[in-house]
Protein backbone atom coordinates (compact mmCIF):
# COMPACT_ATOMS: atom_id res chain seq x y z
CA UNK A 1 0.00 0.00 0.00
CA UNK A 2 2.11 3.17 -1.41
CA UNK A 3 -0.13 5.51 1.21
CA UNK A 4 0.90 3.06 4.11
CA UNK A 5 4.57 2.92 2.77
CA UNK A 6 5.14 6.54 2.67
CA UNK A 7 3.84 7.70 5.95
CA UNK A 8 5.49 4.92 7.82
CA UNK A 9 8.54 6.88 7.45
CA UNK A 10 7.56 10.21 7.28
CA UNK A 11 10.16 11.85 9.70
CA UNK A 12 12.90 10.17 7.67
CA UNK A 13 11.60 11.32 4.44
CA UNK A 14 11.41 14.89 5.28
CA UNK A 15 14.90 15.08 6.69
CA UNK A 16 16.17 14.30 3.86
CA UNK A 17 14.04 16.40 1.77
CA UNK A 18 12.40 13.55 -0.50
CA UNK A 19 9.53 13.42 0.49
CA UNK A 20 8.02 15.67 -2.25
CA UNK A 21 9.57 13.51 -4.72
CA UNK A 22 7.94 10.42 -3.69
CA UNK A 23 4.92 11.76 -3.30
CA UNK A 24 4.96 13.13 -6.69
CA UNK A 25 5.95 9.70 -8.01
CA UNK A 26 2.78 7.93 -5.96
CA UNK A 27 0.38 6.70 -8.04
CA UNK A 28 -3.18 7.93 -7.89
CA UNK A 29 -5.72 5.73 -6.17
CA UNK A 30 -9.47 5.93 -5.36
CA UNK A 31 -10.91 5.58 -1.62
CA UNK A 32 -13.54 3.74 -3.17
CA UNK A 33 -12.56 0.60 -2.13
CA UNK A 34 -12.40 1.24 1.32
CA UNK A 35 -14.36 -0.92 4.16
CA UNK A 36 -16.52 0.43 6.60
CA UNK A 37 -15.31 3.91 8.97
CA UNK A 38 -12.36 2.62 10.69
CA UNK A 39 -10.15 2.13 6.79
CA UNK A 40 -12.38 5.19 5.94
CA UNK A 41 -10.12 6.96 9.55
CA UNK A 42 -6.99 5.46 8.52
CA UNK A 43 -7.16 6.92 5.46
CA UNK A 44 -7.41 10.10 6.31
CA UNK A 45 -5.04 9.80 9.21
CA UNK A 46 -2.23 8.76 6.51
CA UNK A 47 -3.09 10.97 3.83
CA UNK A 48 -3.59 14.17 6.24
CA UNK A 49 0.22 13.07 7.78
CA UNK A 50 1.56 13.13 4.14
CA UNK A 51 0.04 16.43 3.57
CA UNK A 52 1.36 18.28 5.89
CA UNK A 53 4.75 16.67 5.43
CA UNK A 54 4.39 17.82 1.96
CA UNK A 55 3.73 21.43 2.57
CA UNK A 56 5.68 22.06 5.31
CA UNK A 57 9.14 19.82 3.92
CA UNK A 58 10.90 23.13 3.71
CA UNK A 59 9.67 25.04 6.56
CA UNK A 60 8.47 28.60 5.69
CA UNK A 61 10.86 28.52 2.41
CA UNK A 62 9.47 27.12 -0.67
CA UNK A 63 6.20 26.47 0.31
CA UNK A 64 4.59 25.10 -3.14
CA UNK A 65 1.36 26.43 -4.18
CA UNK A 66 -0.27 23.07 -5.16
CA UNK A 67 -0.89 19.78 -3.88
CA UNK A 68 -0.48 17.16 -6.49
CA UNK A 69 -3.36 15.28 -7.25
CA UNK A 70 -2.35 12.01 -6.45
CA UNK A 71 -2.61 12.78 -2.97
CA UNK A 72 -5.25 16.04 -3.88
CA UNK A 73 -7.58 13.83 -5.10
CA UNK A 74 -8.46 10.88 -2.89
CA UNK A 75 -7.65 12.72 -0.21
CA UNK A 76 -10.28 15.50 -1.07
CA UNK A 77 -12.77 11.87 -1.79
CA UNK A 78 -12.37 10.52 1.58
CA UNK A 79 -12.83 14.29 3.47
CA UNK A 80 -16.02 13.90 1.77
CA UNK A 81 -16.84 10.30 2.60
CA UNK A 82 -15.96 11.28 6.61
CA UNK A 83 -17.32 14.98 6.46
CA UNK A 84 -13.99 15.99 7.74
CA UNK A 85 -11.76 19.23 6.09
CA UNK A 86 -9.18 17.79 3.57
CA UNK A 87 -6.24 18.62 6.08
CA UNK A 88 -4.87 16.73 9.40
CA UNK A 89 -7.39 17.74 11.92
CA UNK A 90 -7.28 16.86 15.63
CA UNK A 91 -9.00 13.82 15.24
CA UNK A 92 -6.62 12.34 12.90
CA UNK A 93 -3.37 13.80 15.29
CA UNK A 94 -4.75 11.82 18.48
CA UNK A 95 -7.97 10.27 18.39
CA UNK A 96 -7.12 8.02 15.59
CA UNK A 97 -3.39 7.96 16.04
CA UNK A 98 -2.72 5.42 19.05
CA UNK A 99 -2.56 1.88 19.73
CA UNK A 100 -1.88 -0.81 22.44
CA UNK A 101 1.49 -2.62 22.68
CA UNK A 102 -0.34 -4.79 24.37
CA UNK A 103 -3.45 -5.47 23.16
CA UNK A 104 -4.31 -7.04 26.87
CA UNK A 105 -2.24 -4.25 28.83
CA UNK A 106 -3.58 -0.87 30.52
CA UNK A 107 -4.40 2.06 28.13
CA UNK A 108 -1.61 4.00 29.98
CA UNK A 109 1.69 5.74 28.48
CA UNK A 110 3.98 3.06 28.82
CA UNK A 111 1.48 0.57 26.64
CA UNK A 112 0.93 2.82 24.23
CA UNK A 113 2.64 3.91 20.88
CA UNK A 114 1.68 6.38 18.10
CA UNK A 115 1.00 4.70 14.70
CA UNK A 116 1.95 7.81 12.00
CA UNK A 117 4.80 9.92 12.64
CA UNK A 118 6.09 13.40 11.98
CA UNK A 119 9.71 15.15 13.21
CA UNK A 120 9.83 15.05 16.82
CA UNK A 121 10.56 12.48 18.29
CA UNK A 122 10.04 11.02 21.59
CA UNK A 123 8.40 14.92 21.89
CA UNK A 124 6.19 14.82 18.99
CA UNK A 125 5.00 11.26 20.40
CA UNK A 126 4.49 12.40 24.47
CA UNK A 127 2.56 15.28 22.42
CA UNK A 128 0.15 13.24 20.96
CA UNK A 129 -0.07 10.92 23.85
CA UNK A 130 -0.15 13.27 26.49
CA UNK A 131 -3.08 14.85 24.81
CA UNK A 132 -4.63 11.57 24.43
CA UNK A 133 -4.40 10.70 28.39
CA UNK A 134 -6.23 14.08 29.05
CA UNK A 135 -9.57 12.87 26.43
CA UNK A 136 -9.52 9.47 28.54
CA UNK A 137 -9.45 11.60 31.26
CA UNK A 138 -12.58 13.67 29.76
CA UNK A 139 -14.51 10.29 29.08
CA UNK A 140 -15.88 9.98 32.74
CA UNK A 141 -17.26 13.81 32.63
CA UNK A 142 -19.01 13.04 29.40
CA UNK A 143 -20.53 9.97 30.38
CA UNK A 144 -21.31 12.57 33.61
CA UNK A 145 -22.77 15.16 31.19
CA UNK A 146 -25.36 12.63 29.69
CA UNK A 147 -26.57 11.91 32.86
CA UNK A 148 -26.70 15.21 34.36
CA UNK A 149 -28.96 16.09 31.03
CA UNK A 150 -31.16 13.12 31.97
CA UNK A 151 -31.31 14.22 35.74
CA UNK A 152 -32.80 17.82 34.33
CA UNK A 153 -34.93 16.19 32.02
CA UNK A 154 -36.78 13.65 34.67
CA UNK A 155 -36.59 16.60 36.96
CA UNK A 156 -33.97 14.64 39.86
CA UNK A 157 -32.00 16.91 42.07
CA UNK A 158 -30.15 13.85 43.78
CA UNK A 159 -29.04 12.45 40.38
CA UNK A 160 -28.06 16.04 39.13
CA UNK A 161 -25.97 16.76 42.30
CA UNK A 162 -24.29 13.38 41.67
CA UNK A 163 -23.23 13.56 37.88
CA UNK A 164 -22.26 17.16 38.24
CA UNK A 165 -19.78 15.74 41.00
CA UNK A 166 -18.43 13.45 38.74
CA UNK A 167 -17.94 16.14 36.22
CA UNK A 168 -15.87 18.01 38.20
CA UNK A 169 -13.67 15.19 39.25
CA UNK A 170 -13.21 13.88 35.44
CA UNK A 171 -12.05 17.99 34.79
CA UNK A 172 -9.59 17.66 37.83
CA UNK A 173 -8.21 14.79 36.26
CA UNK A 174 -7.64 15.85 32.85
CA UNK A 175 -5.40 18.93 34.63
CA UNK A 176 -3.74 15.96 35.62
CA UNK A 177 -2.93 14.36 32.37
CA UNK A 178 -2.10 18.02 30.97
CA UNK A 179 0.50 18.34 33.38
CA UNK A 180 2.34 15.67 32.43
CA UNK A 181 3.52 17.49 29.11
CA UNK A 182 5.72 18.55 31.10
CA UNK A 183 7.26 15.39 31.46
CA UNK A 184 7.68 14.19 28.20
CA UNK A 185 7.99 17.32 25.55
CA UNK A 186 10.75 19.20 24.90
CA UNK A 187 9.74 22.78 24.65
CA UNK A 188 12.33 23.71 22.11
CA UNK A 189 11.80 20.84 19.82
CA UNK A 190 8.12 21.86 20.11
CA UNK A 191 8.31 25.08 18.86
CA UNK A 192 11.21 24.26 16.65
CA UNK A 193 10.01 21.31 14.68
CA UNK A 194 6.76 20.22 15.47
CA UNK A 195 4.37 22.90 15.64
CA UNK A 196 4.41 23.67 11.59
CA UNK A 197 3.89 20.68 11.19
CA UNK A 198 0.41 21.31 12.22
CA UNK A 199 -0.06 25.05 10.54
CA UNK A 200 -2.46 25.23 8.55
CA UNK A 201 -2.99 27.56 5.23
CA UNK A 202 -6.02 29.69 6.63
CA UNK A 203 -4.59 33.10 9.05
CA UNK A 204 -1.30 31.89 8.53
CA UNK A 205 0.79 34.48 6.92
CA UNK A 206 3.35 32.33 5.67
CA UNK A 207 0.94 31.01 3.34
CA UNK A 208 -1.84 33.85 3.33
CA UNK A 209 -3.27 32.58 -0.50
CA UNK A 210 -4.47 29.43 0.53
CA UNK A 211 -3.56 26.00 -1.61
CA UNK A 212 -4.51 24.88 -4.72
CA UNK A 213 -5.60 21.01 -4.99
CA UNK A 214 -4.98 19.90 -7.90
CA UNK A 215 -7.65 18.42 -9.72
CA UNK A 216 -10.39 19.76 -7.24
CA UNK A 217 -10.36 23.45 -7.47
CA UNK A 218 -8.47 25.59 -9.44
CA UNK A 219 -8.89 28.60 -6.67
CA UNK A 220 -6.39 28.09 -3.71
CA UNK A 221 -8.49 26.27 -0.99
CA UNK A 222 -7.82 27.67 2.83
CA UNK A 223 -8.19 25.63 5.68
CA UNK A 224 -7.02 26.10 9.55
CA UNK A 225 -4.10 24.23 11.07
CA UNK A 226 -4.43 21.11 13.43
CA UNK A 227 -5.30 22.48 16.87
CA UNK A 228 -7.10 20.91 20.23
CA UNK A 229 -9.27 23.72 20.11
CA UNK A 230 -11.17 20.85 17.95
CA UNK A 231 -11.43 18.19 20.58
CA UNK A 232 -15.11 17.63 21.42
CA UNK A 233 -14.81 17.44 24.84
CA UNK A 234 -14.41 21.10 25.85
CA UNK A 235 -17.13 22.24 23.36
CA UNK A 236 -19.28 19.64 25.05
CA UNK A 237 -18.91 20.96 28.74
CA UNK A 238 -19.31 24.32 27.62
CA UNK A 239 -22.42 23.78 25.88
CA UNK A 240 -23.38 21.70 28.87
CA UNK A 241 -22.65 24.26 31.48
CA UNK A 242 -23.66 27.03 29.25
CA UNK A 243 -20.75 29.24 29.22
CA UNK A 244 -20.94 31.70 27.04
CA UNK A 245 -17.78 33.43 25.07
CA UNK A 246 -17.00 36.83 23.37
CA UNK A 247 -18.41 36.84 19.83
CA UNK A 248 -15.13 36.67 18.15
CA UNK A 249 -13.83 33.59 20.19
CA UNK A 250 -17.43 32.19 19.86
CA UNK A 251 -16.76 32.18 15.99
CA UNK A 252 -13.18 30.68 15.83
CA UNK A 253 -14.24 27.79 18.25
CA UNK A 254 -17.89 27.32 16.30
CA UNK A 255 -15.64 27.19 12.79
CA UNK A 256 -13.59 24.37 14.54
CA UNK A 257 -16.48 22.37 15.29
CA UNK A 258 -16.95 21.98 11.10
CA UNK A 259 -13.06 20.15 11.65
CA UNK A 260 -14.21 17.97 13.83
CA UNK A 261 -16.11 13.89 12.63
CA UNK A 262 -19.66 15.02 12.21
CA UNK A 263 -20.83 12.57 14.82
CA UNK A 264 -19.18 14.77 17.55
CA UNK A 265 -20.48 18.21 15.72
CA UNK A 266 -24.01 16.23 16.35
CA UNK A 267 -23.61 14.73 19.95
CA UNK A 268 -22.51 18.72 20.86
CA UNK A 269 -25.42 20.50 18.75
CA UNK A 270 -27.83 17.81 20.98
CA UNK A 271 -26.65 19.15 24.24
CA UNK A 272 -26.91 22.41 22.98
CA UNK A 273 -30.85 21.97 22.19
CA UNK A 274 -31.31 20.45 25.56
CA UNK A 275 -33.49 22.08 28.29
CA UNK A 276 -30.39 24.56 29.94
CA UNK A 277 -28.61 23.32 33.23
CA UNK A 278 -28.14 26.63 33.99
CA UNK A 279 -31.91 27.48 34.02
CA UNK A 280 -32.43 24.64 36.04
CA UNK A 281 -30.22 25.19 38.98
CA UNK A 282 -31.07 28.73 38.72
CA UNK A 283 -34.85 28.16 39.41
CA UNK A 284 -34.55 25.61 41.65
CA UNK A 285 -33.15 27.21 44.60
CA UNK A 286 -30.76 24.67 45.25
CA UNK A 287 -27.71 25.80 47.27
CA UNK A 288 -26.27 22.44 47.09
CA UNK A 289 -26.63 22.20 43.36
CA UNK A 290 -25.62 25.73 42.59
CA UNK A 291 -22.28 24.61 44.57
CA UNK A 292 -21.83 21.92 42.08
CA UNK A 293 -22.41 23.84 39.07
CA UNK A 294 -19.56 26.74 40.60
CA UNK A 295 -17.41 23.51 40.81
CA UNK A 296 -17.91 22.41 37.30
CA UNK A 297 -17.24 25.69 36.06
CA UNK A 298 -14.07 26.60 38.41
CA UNK A 299 -12.76 23.44 37.38
CA UNK A 300 -13.20 24.28 34.11
CA UNK A 301 -11.93 27.69 34.40
CA UNK A 302 -8.81 25.82 35.78
CA UNK A 303 -8.23 23.81 33.40
CA UNK A 304 -7.92 26.25 30.67
CA UNK A 305 -5.34 28.52 33.27
CA UNK A 306 -2.96 25.69 33.47
CA UNK A 307 -3.48 25.05 29.70
CA UNK A 308 -2.33 28.88 29.35
CA UNK A 309 0.53 27.77 31.49
CA UNK A 310 1.68 25.12 29.23
CA UNK A 311 1.24 27.25 26.27
CA UNK A 312 3.46 30.08 27.79
CA UNK A 313 6.16 27.65 28.11
CA UNK A 314 5.64 25.67 24.98
CA UNK A 315 5.49 28.68 23.02
CA UNK A 316 7.12 31.76 24.54
CA UNK A 317 9.82 29.89 26.39
CA UNK A 318 10.25 27.57 23.67
CA UNK A 319 10.81 29.92 21.01
CA UNK A 320 13.74 31.23 23.33
CA UNK A 321 15.15 28.09 23.91
CA UNK A 322 15.02 26.76 19.89
CA UNK A 323 16.64 29.96 18.94
CA UNK A 324 19.52 28.98 16.75
CA UNK A 325 19.80 25.88 18.53
CA UNK A 326 19.80 23.99 15.19
CA UNK A 327 17.42 21.66 16.18
CA UNK A 328 15.00 21.46 13.61
CA UNK A 329 16.00 19.37 9.88
CA UNK A 330 14.52 22.55 8.39
CA UNK A 331 15.96 25.54 7.07
CA UNK A 332 15.27 28.71 9.73
CA UNK A 333 12.86 28.25 12.72
CA UNK A 334 9.56 29.00 12.00
CA UNK A 335 8.65 32.66 11.85
CA UNK A 336 4.95 32.43 10.94
CA UNK A 337 3.92 30.64 14.20
CA UNK A 338 5.32 33.27 16.55
CA UNK A 339 2.70 35.06 17.12
CA UNK A 340 -0.30 32.73 15.93
CA UNK A 341 -1.20 29.24 17.46
CA UNK A 342 -1.90 26.32 14.89
CA UNK A 343 -5.47 26.61 14.39
CA UNK A 344 -4.51 30.43 13.82
CA UNK A 345 -5.42 32.34 16.98
CA UNK A 346 -3.64 35.31 18.35
CA UNK A 347 -3.38 32.65 21.20
CA UNK A 348 -3.03 34.62 24.45
CA UNK A 349 -5.75 37.12 23.51
CA UNK A 350 -8.18 34.31 22.90
CA UNK A 351 -7.15 31.72 25.31
CA UNK A 352 -7.52 34.13 28.48
CA UNK A 353 -10.81 35.40 26.98
CA UNK A 354 -12.12 32.32 27.16
CA UNK A 355 -10.82 31.28 30.46
CA UNK A 356 -12.52 34.55 32.00
CA UNK A 357 -15.65 34.04 30.12
CA UNK A 358 -15.58 30.23 31.75
CA UNK A 359 -15.05 31.84 34.61
CA UNK A 360 -17.88 34.40 34.47
CA UNK A 361 -20.68 31.31 34.34
CA UNK A 362 -20.43 30.86 38.06
CA UNK A 363 -23.32 31.74 39.86
CA UNK A 364 -23.82 34.07 43.19
CA UNK A 365 -24.10 31.53 45.79
CA UNK A 366 -27.37 31.61 48.00
C1 LIG B 1 -6.31 26.04 22.00
C2 LIG B 1 -1.52 25.54 22.33
C3 LIG B 1 -2.08 21.24 24.45
C4 LIG B 1 -6.86 21.92 24.41
C5 LIG B 1 -4.97 26.24 21.85
C6 LIG B 1 -4.36 27.36 21.18
C7 LIG B 1 -3.04 27.23 21.29
C8 LIG B 1 -2.77 26.02 22.02
C9 LIG B 1 -1.99 28.14 20.73
C10 LIG B 1 -5.13 28.48 20.48
C11 LIG B 1 -5.81 27.97 19.22
C12 LIG B 1 -4.85 27.87 18.05
O1 LIG B 1 -4.63 28.87 17.37
O2 LIG B 1 -4.33 26.76 17.82
C13 LIG B 1 -1.26 24.36 22.98
C14 LIG B 1 0.06 23.88 23.32
C15 LIG B 1 -0.10 22.67 23.91
C16 LIG B 1 -1.53 22.40 23.94
C17 LIG B 1 1.34 24.64 23.05
C18 LIG B 1 0.92 21.71 24.46
C19 LIG B 1 2.22 21.82 24.30
C20 LIG B 1 -3.43 21.04 24.59
C21 LIG B 1 -4.03 19.84 25.13
C22 LIG B 1 -5.37 20.04 25.13
C23 LIG B 1 -5.62 21.36 24.58
C24 LIG B 1 -3.29 18.60 25.58
C25 LIG B 1 -6.42 19.08 25.61
C26 LIG B 1 -6.98 18.19 24.87
C27 LIG B 1 -7.10 23.13 23.80
C28 LIG B 1 -8.43 23.70 23.66
C29 LIG B 1 -8.27 24.88 22.97
C30 LIG B 1 -6.86 25.01 22.69
C31 LIG B 1 -9.73 23.09 24.15
C32 LIG B 1 -9.39 25.90 22.60
C33 LIG B 1 -9.48 26.98 23.63
C34 LIG B 1 -10.31 26.60 24.85
O3 LIG B 1 -11.38 25.98 24.69
O4 LIG B 1 -9.88 26.95 25.97
N1 LIG B 1 -3.96 25.44 22.36
N2 LIG B 1 -2.19 23.45 23.39
N3 LIG B 1 -4.42 21.93 24.26
N4 LIG B 1 -6.18 23.94 23.23
FE1 LIG B 1 -4.20 23.72 23.33
N1 LIG C 1 -2.25 24.64 18.75
C1 LIG C 1 -0.93 24.39 19.27
C2 LIG C 1 0.02 25.50 18.92
O1 LIG C 1 -0.35 26.53 18.44
C3 LIG C 1 -0.41 23.08 18.87
O2 LIG C 1 1.19 25.40 19.14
Amino acid sequence: MPWMEIANNLPLMIESHQLRVRVDEMPLLSCHLLKGHREQYLAHLLLSFITMGYVWQEGEKNIPKVLPRNLALPFVEVSQNLGLPPILVHSDFVLSNWKKKDPDGPLEIRNLDIIVSLPGGESLKGFILVTLLVEKAAVPGIKALTQAINAVLQSSEDELLQALKQMRTSVVDMIKALRQMHDYVDPAIFYAVIRIFLSGWKDNPAIPEGLIYEGVSEEPLKYSGGSAAQSTVFHAFDELLGVCHSKESTAFLHRMREYMPPSHRAFIEEIHSAPSLREYILSSGSCLLREAYNQCVMALAELRSCHINIVAKYVLTGATKAKDGGLSPLPGTPQALAARGTGGTAVFNFLKSVRDTTMEGIIKQC
